[in-house]
């Protein structure tokens, strides 16, 4: 059963990675502009940072409670440790200590808001009926695309800029957390393909409104303080 869960993972991601083939160009592009100046660079990654932090106090606040297992435990801690991972490179990079306020971060109203959305649609598309766990397990999911795919890109930019840090050990996290939510739904014998892959639709039209924000932000950046 679990290589069967594997090879549909392994099938979904293929499919993620086609369906975002258009926007690798464009991220790569911004992810650059970021990581060639510390202080934009500093911005982005306590982005990052706040945007795991968001997911992790997300696994608490809906997941909390009798039903509260050890893999989902395991996850919440994970993500923390992401949160802290990227809020500690954040600040090497500014050398100073960094909050979540707006000065601090690159489009942050926009990284809000692509949580929020992306917590609204798939509510509305799993129906009032879905699990609470099947909601969790789905968002998570959705999400853990993104990361991985996100992650590799940002990787690949870190090794030719030939950064300090790597983020292998995140991405290795989070590939293990995209097999354990779809082994996870499997078990409670949800995983459904074709939903997860509306699912991830929806989820990349939030997306490409959150690349255009962080776009602005490193231009309106370069304007005030490299112009
Ligand atoms: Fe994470
Ligand atoms: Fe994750």
């Amino acid at each position: 059963m679990q290589s069967t869960t594997q090879s549909v993972t392994r099938s979904m991601s293929s499919e993620f990675e086609l369906a975002n083939t258009s926007l690798v160009d464009r991220v790569e592009a911004m992810l650059e502009r970021y990581c060639a100046h510390s202080k934009q660079h500093a911005r982005l990654l306590n982005t990052l940072s706040m945007l795991e932090h968001i997911g992790s106090r997300k696994i608490m606040a809906t997941q909390s409670g009798k039903g509260l297992d050890q893999p989902t435990l395991k996850h919440l801690a994970e993500e923390t440790r992401h949160a802290f991972f990227f809020k500690r490179q954040a600040e090497r990079a500014a050398r100073h200590s960094l909050d979540y306020s707006e000065k601090s971060l690159a489009a942050p109203a926009a990284a809000r808001m692509y949580f929020q959305r992306l917590d609204a649609s798939t509510a509305r598309t799993l129906g009032r009926n879905a699990i609470p766990k099947a909601a969790y397990l789905y968002m998570s999911m959705v999400v853990e695309f993104r990361a991985v795919w996100l992650y590799r890109l940002y990787q690949a930019v870190l090794e030719r800029t030939r950064s300090a840090f790597s983020l292998r050990s995140v991405l290795a996290e989070e590939d293990r957390h995209l097999e354990e939510m779809s082994g996870a739904l499997k078990t409670i014998g949800a995983l459904d393909a074709a939903l997860i892959e509306r699912l991830c639709c929806g989820e990349r039209r939030l997306f490409e409104r959150l690349l255009a924000a962080l776009e602005r932000s490193v231009d309106g950046f370069a304007l005030t303080v490299l112009g």
